[in-house]
């Protein structure tokens, strides 16, 4: 895996993709979309919107249209820029269907009951949940091969589908004898890779936690995050003094992740500007610095949200771009299973 630095390989191709559930938080941006921006400007990027992934829970069929639309202001509103990048909706490109219907035919269900995600999602009642949660991590596996995707920037939850992913893609080119897919690498970078609950720093920061207190959403106001930051969970010991003080203090460690994800400053520079106070300055600096990166971010979402006609073309001819590829690659693709076509 690589944790920072890419190198440069043959066919240079970014993909990754976020659900449109609603709420899109902190832990979204500074895991995943703040660090697909910089990729722009040296390789191919496709940012995926997936709703066939958000449908594997039947609370999130709600609202697809609306929250697709919200999660692609969010993108252009983080820096990527539609000029550069290919954004669209997963739904809207059948390749991505067709290809986890025949990855699936070439994963074992083995390989599949070692999902942790599911067993987390599933719950006690695994009888009762549908077989496209099941089959959740083969769909994402489909997304990325489709478009031969070299690099797959996400936060550290998504480690275990990216490594699934890769042994689909080796099984594949072992059955058919081929090095037709590139094996991809999760790109896991930054000082949050995973973003914490504010009011439990052993639960990640998560759309589907019941209380709101627990994240910082995009679209939070400045009143919201201050008292957020305010309210969010320490403990009684004193600012810690260095990274090993940090040790059994998990919502401390997030709040100083945080801090050092926004501002790009090494998380021992912070520990030593801050040691020796309580937490109220540093809580109130960490609230100004959020308070400028999310209020720009959410103000330009606004507007963008406004303008249904530039939203609907960015991503009409996104979905363009990402067929023109899917179809070439799933031609090849039935060549090697020797599908009639
Ligand atoms: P989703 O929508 O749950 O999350 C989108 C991205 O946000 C990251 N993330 C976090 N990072 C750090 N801390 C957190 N608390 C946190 N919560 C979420 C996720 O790691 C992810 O990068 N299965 C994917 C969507 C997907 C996908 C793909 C990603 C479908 N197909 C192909 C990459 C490539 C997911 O869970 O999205």
């Amino acid at each position: 895996m690589i944790e920072s630095g890419i190198k440069k390989v043959g066919n240079d191709l970014v993909f990754s993709g976020v659900q449109p559930t609603g709420n899109l938080h902190l832990g979204n941006y500074l895991g995943a979309i703040k660090n697909w921006v910089d990729f722009q400007n040296s390789k191919k990027c496709i940012f995926c919107i997936v709703d066939l992934h958000a449908i594997t829970v039947s609370e999130n069929r709600k609202k697809l249209d609306e929250y697709s639309k919200e999660v692609a202001a969010a993108y252009i509103a983080s820096g990527i820029e539609p000029k550069k990048s290919t954004i669209f909706v997963q739904s809207n490109v059948k390749g991505h269907s067709e290809l986890a219907w025949i990855l699936g035919c070439h994963t074992p269900i083995g390989w599949l009951n070692r999902m942790t995600q599911f067993k987390d999602k599933a719950g006690k009642n695994k009888e009762k949940a549908p077989l496209g949660l099941y089959s959740y991590p083969v769909l994402m596996a489909a997304d990325i091969l489709l478009y031969k995707s070299n690099f797959v920037p996400v936060g550290e939850d998504q480690k275990q589908h990216l490594e699934l992913c890769r042994d689909i893609a080796q099984g594949f080119n072992r059955s058919y004898n081929t090095d037709f897919f590139p094996i991809p690498e999760p790109i896991i970078t930054g000082a949050a890779t995973r973003v914490m609950s504010l009011k439990d720093g052993k639960k990640k920061m998560s759309k589907s936690d019941p209380s709101d207190q627990s994240r910082i959403n995009l679209t939070d106001s400045n009143d919201q995050i201050i008292k957020k930051i305010q309210r969010a969970r320490t403990d009684s010991l004193p600012f810690p003094e260095n990274n090993k003080s940090l040790e059994d203090r998990p919502e401390v460690e997030n709040l100083i992740n945080i801090f050092a994800s926004i501002s790009e400053k090494p998380s021992e520079n912070i520990i030593k500007e801050y040691s020796g106070n309580d937490f109220k300055s540093f809580k109130q600096d960490l609230s100004d610095l959020l308070i400028s990166k999310i209020s720009k971010i959410s103000n330009e979402m606004k507007k963008l949200l406004s303008d249904h006609v530039y939203l609907n073309s960015i991503l009409s001819d996104g979905a363009k771009e990402a067929k023109e590829i899917s179809e070439k690659n799933i031609k090849e693709i039935k060549k090697i299973i020797k599908f009639y076509i």
